[in-house]
């Protein structure tokens, strides 16, 4: 038997601002930001869209391709929760109008999380072939204005199908893990915005994948030359080339220069949407998946780190005709319409994010699904 991802879908922010725009008013080169962390534009949310809102959209096209028969667990991986108690899984599952039948759980480690929850389905699905799991990987990524992270700021969310003879990638059974406990990037609970120690937090993702990759091998994983890409989580898409540079270094010394221009398949989407924390490992598979070459039957690896910290090395084969499953145009279709916001009205509405009380959301959103406010401390959705 055989299990992985059977189907993948993503969504973004409906609003897109320019890195050139930012660095024109911050009056520095924007080589800085284009070249140097690999960023042109960030995705907004709009005032109606949200984490449950973006995954009701990746979703989508999963249940009308599918429908959700067997689906008896949604996982929803978010490091910008809704609520401190109520799981966004169970408020997703009302917007999707699931059956009952269901088990809807958040979870949470900064980046990582998603990659976990796709353990967890592995696991389910092993025990019972027939069911399918609907992992979701949604965020929105925010700094404060005028820090060394705001340039890395975006949102998105990617729903992903985990089931048994899966359409897409078989997931191998081996996987490397590490975690150690510092403070490189959070959250404390009366923030909206991140703290986090940049530069550091570049060393301990490069510490992290330096042991899970270590790991990986110890639980005898591939040798580095089988793997056809690795796919990493990136914050901003420079980080990819440092990650692929320090794994060469340890795996694959005579290859460097061949394996950086491999990754070029895999940052495509996030270069333009900005971080979105746990969607942004899967947004680096998604892009390889509708814009690089048809790899059947070849490994992927995938890096998966959470500041924190957890990583984990884990890979998988891509399934002969995949190519023929992925909605090659959807996500740049989407990332097309975004609307444009020029920087007085980035700077208004980032400061303008935190509201408190009962309010209504202006209709915005292109999206099936809307937040519309919240009422009684309730947050509110409706569908068009
Ligand atoms: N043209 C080309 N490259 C330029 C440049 C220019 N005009 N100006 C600067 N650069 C390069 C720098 O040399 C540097 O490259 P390097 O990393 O290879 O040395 C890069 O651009 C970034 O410049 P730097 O001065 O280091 O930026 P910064 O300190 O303002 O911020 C981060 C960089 C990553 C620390 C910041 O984006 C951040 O805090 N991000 C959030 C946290 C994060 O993403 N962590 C990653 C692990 S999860």
């Amino acid at each position: 038997m055989t299990i992985g991802i059977h189907d993948i879908s993503a969504a973004t922010g409906g609003l897109v601002f320019t890195l050139a725009d930012l660095a024109e008013h911050e009056g520095i080169d924007v080589g800085k930001y284009h070249r140097g962390i690999g960023q042109t534009e960030m995705s907004l949310t709009s005032e109606d869209e949200d984490i449950v809102t973006m995954a009701a959209r990746a979703a989508a096209p999963i249940l009308e391709r599918h429908g959700s028969t067997g689906i008896r667990t949604v996982v929803f991986a978010t490091e910008s929760g809704i609520d401190q108690s109520k799981a966004a899984a169970v408020t997703l599952h009302g917007v999707l109008g699931l059956p009952p039948e269901v088990r809807a759980v958040e979870v949470k480690e900064a980046c990582y999380s998603a990659t976990a929850a796709i353990q967890f389905a592995l696991g389910i699905v092993a025990r019972r072939p027939s069911e399918r799991v609907l992992v979701i990987a949604s965020d929105v990524a925010r700094y404060e204005l005028n820090s060394s992270g705001e340039a890395t700021q975006g949102s998105g969310a990617v729903a992903l199908l985990i089931a048994e003879d899966p359409a897409l990638l078989e997931i191998e059974p081996e996987s490397g893990l590490w975690t150690g406990d510092v403070w490189d990037f959070w959250r404390p609970n009366d923030r909206s915005t991140a703290l986090v120690d940049g530069r550091y937090s570049v060393q301990v993702y490069l510490d992290a994948l330096e042991g899970a990759w270590n790991d990986y091998q110890a639980q005898g994983g591939a040798e580095f030359s089988s793997f056809a890409r690795v796919c990493y989580h990136q914050p901003f898409t420079r980080m990819a080339v440092k990650a692929q540079q320090r794994l060469a270094r340890i795996a694959d010394p005579d290859g460097e220069a061949r394996d950086i221009d491999r990754l070029a398949d895999t940052v495509e989407y996030n270069t333009r949407i900005g971080n979105s924390y746990t969607a942004s490992i899967y947004l680096a598979f998604l892009s390889l998946l509708d814009n690089g070459p048809d790899l059947s039957g070849e490994r992927v690896g995938f890096f998966s780190y959470g500041s924190g910290a957890v990583g984990e090395f884990f890979s998988g084969v891509l399934v002969p005709g995949y190519k023929d499953r992925v909605r090659v145009d959807a996500l740049e279709r989407m990332l097309a319409s975004r609307r444009p916001v020029a920087y007085d009205e980035y700077r208004h509405r980032h400061i303008a994010y935190d509201r408190v009380g009962d309010f209504e959301t202006a209709d915005e959103t292109q999206g099936a699904v809307r937040f519309a406010g919240v009422s009684e401390h309730k947050r509110q959705y409706e569908r068009r």
